[in-house]
């Protein structure tokens, strides 16, 4: 079975008996967690001499005991029963001497009352037994005896007659002796401080204060027991994989076999021997490894608990972790886009662009100064990807991730995705373009994108990715191995093996499109040149407007300036003297535009104030 955690709840007689066969059975080793009932405290207690074969069947046991808080008068007690009695004291004989007290106290309260002790016979009850015919009124006298201090502490009875706030000390056996590890109550849960602490403070059951002191468990290791294991009863893990036609390096079937190979199998045969228990599984495919299965389909076989598991290049969704319950990501793969490298530079993959915060500035920019320019060019560049619906995306994956999210979360029609069958098919539409009948960019992962662009060199992705997004394997939910695996390919991770797991399967001979791609992905200054020319033309224009203006007055404000001049001594004079009445003449302008325009707002403060005057006589007219 499964568990390794025991609970044993039986009379002390059978209990030390049970440990040994659970010994016997290598259920006392590590791994194993066992939690005995308080029949193995009583053991200890009064057992001073056990056996060393019996102390090695308790070995990491964690036990029971009723708690009894630390009083002289216990002490005082157990000092005197171990001058006395050859055998060990245990919490029930604490409880059997208060018992006696409490049971004379209500007695002598029973004969005060006048009670009598009289007994009547019952024929349900056996011969040797009859009813106390005023047992209810002792009963009375017994829960009436409050507050009295006994060897177990404080005694008091709630109203349903049991004892108030009973708590048990957890007692962990180590070597030759046992240690306390803590404290069970109903009040507080477990703690490490006595209950009696924690009775003055409010209730606290919060999980940093649900501690106990480290544990020596069985195997005697402190490491903490996982609590269960793979039943050794011969049956194996089944393990789905997609059998599919597209990128085998992730995932396939070895020819003529019923063994599968690649990135993801060896992602998980790894973190399989990283886990600290054996495993033991069976791959098995999904498909017909003729065309490419549907992931979701496969994921729900687990829910019907035809696959235990399943291993592939799965893109942790939303709407799957519903289904299943995923590791932690072993491969980061964002959806991203590819085209050709010859039309990166072309205005056709603008629709792109407003995924980058840069472009949102630039557009910002380029709209403030000349949003004519703008609409014609972002007709221009956007052609391609407006008018009636046209096949311009290509997928390979139909219905995969990468499919379903277009359509659902970039609300892109369908019919604009083309589902594509393989790598080369991309690279065909790819070339072909949209207006021959291929597409003009194809979207997928990033993890078989790199696979595609590493032979292929003439493409490259653009822009950033749509959304972030990781693999992982999927289990049935709540399934602790699903839990263990994220753990070991953390691990994987950060030993670098996870990278050479990638770097067998997945890196080949990269182009050297590094150039290219940094081409693509940044704009240059380059790419303003028609904003530059725009705006640089809209100066221009404006420049030679205001000189010719300021020219006609010029001229029109000194129609006879060389008159004026008299007979300059050269030409050359002449022309400086021109020039230097003309630049005055155009300082002065500002000056005047300066004070004329002081002038306005004297004036219309004036008349503010005016009006103001005017307001304060009119409201002082009205009080009066
Ligand atoms: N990686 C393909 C999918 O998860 O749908």
């Amino acid at each position: 079975m499964e568990s390794r955690v025991i609970v044993l709840h039986t009379n002390e007689n059978w209990g030390l008996e049970v440990l040994n066969v659970a010994r016997y059975l290598g259920m006392k080793n590590s791994g194993y967690v066992w939690i005995v009932t308080d029949l193995l405290s009583s053991v200890l207690d009064t057992e001073s001499t056990l056996t060393s074969k019996a102390r090695s069947d308790i070995q990491g046991v964690i036990t029971l005991k009723m708690y009894t808080p630390d009083s002289k008068q216990k002490r005082k007690f157990v000092n005197k029963w171990q001058m006395n009695i050859p055998f060990g004291l245990n919490v029930y004989g604490l409880y059997a001497y208060d018992t006696v007290w409490i049971l004379a106290k209500a007695i002598g309260e029973f004969f005060s009352q006048g009670g009598n002790v009289s007994f009547t016979k019952d024929s349900r009850l056996s011969d040797s037994m009859s009813i106390f015919n005023e047992g209810n009124l002792l009963l009375h006298n017994i829960l009436q005896v409050n507050n009295m201090n006994g060897l177990t502490g404080p005694i008091r009875f709630n109203p349903d007659g049991n004892l108030m706030n009973p708590a048990y000390e957890i007692i962990n056996v180590i070597g030759t002796g046992s240690k306390r590890i803590g404290f069970w109550s109903n009040y507080s849960g477990l703690s490490v401080l006595p209950p009696e602490v924690l009775y003055m403070k409010p209730p606290n059951r919060s999980s940093s204060s649900q501690r106990l002191c480290s544990v020596v468990w069985p195997g005697e290791t402190t490491q903490k027991p996982r609590g269960w294991a793979f039943p050794n009863n011969g049956k194996h893990l089944r393990i789905g994989v997609p059998n599919r036609v597209i990128y085998p390096e992730f995932v396939s079937q070895i020819r003529s076999t019923d063994m599968f190979q690649g990135y993801c199998i060896d992602v998980f045969t790894a973190a399989l021997n990283l886990l600290p228990y054996a495993v033991p599984h069976k791959i098995i495919g999904f498909g017909y490894g003729q065309n490419n299965p549907k992931f979701d389909d496969l994921l729900r076989l687990i829910t019907t608990n035809y696959y235990d598991a399943a291993v592939g290049d799965f893109a942790i969704t939303t709407g799957r972790t519903k289904l299943v319950d995923f590791t932690q990501p072993y491969i980061e793969s964002d959806l991203v886009v590819v085209a050709p490298i010859r039309k990166l530079n072309s205005n056709a993959w603008s629709f792109l662009r407003p995924f980058t915060p840069q472009l949102w500035c630039v557009t910002g920019i380029f709209f403030l100064v000349v949003g004519v320019v703008v609409w014609i060019l972002e007709h221009r560049i956007n052609d391609d990807f407006r008018g009636p619906p046209k096949r311009q995306i290509g997928t390979i994956l139909w219905f995969s991730f990468s499919t379903l999210f277009f359509s659902h979360k970039l609300n892109i029609d369908m019919s604009r995705l083309v589902p594509l069958n393989s790598a080369e098919a991309y690279e065909k539409a790819l070339k072909d373009g949209p207006k021959n009948g291929g597409v003009a960019a194809v979207v997928d992962e990033r993890a078989y994108m790199e696979v595609f662009l590493s032979t292929r060199c003439e493409f490259s992705i653009i822009g950033h990715e749509f959304t972030r997004i990781g693999w992982g394997f999927a289990f049935p939910r709540d399934s602790p191995l699903a839990i263990d695996m994220s753990t070991v390919i953390l691990q994987l991770s950060e030993n670098g093996d996870l990278q050479r797991i990638h770097d067998k399967w997945l890196t080949r001979s990269a182009c050297s499109s590094q150039g290219a791609k940094e081409e693509v992905d940044r704009l240059q200054l380059k790419s303003f040149w028609g904003l530059f020319a725009m705006c640089g033309f809209a100066c221009l224009v404006a420049f030679l407007v205001f000189l010719m203006q300021i020219i006609r007055q010029f001229s029109r404000h000194y129609p006879d300036l060389e008159e004026e001049l008299g007979e300059p001594s050269s030409r050359s004079s002449l022309q400086s003297v021109r020039l230097r009445t003309f630049l005055s003449f155009v300082g002065e302008k500002e000056e005047v535009i300066k004070s004329l325009s002081k002038k306005r707002k004297m004036e219309k403060a004036s008349i503010r104030n005016t009006d103001g005057d005017q307001s304060v006589t009119g409201d002082l007219k009205q009080k009066c």
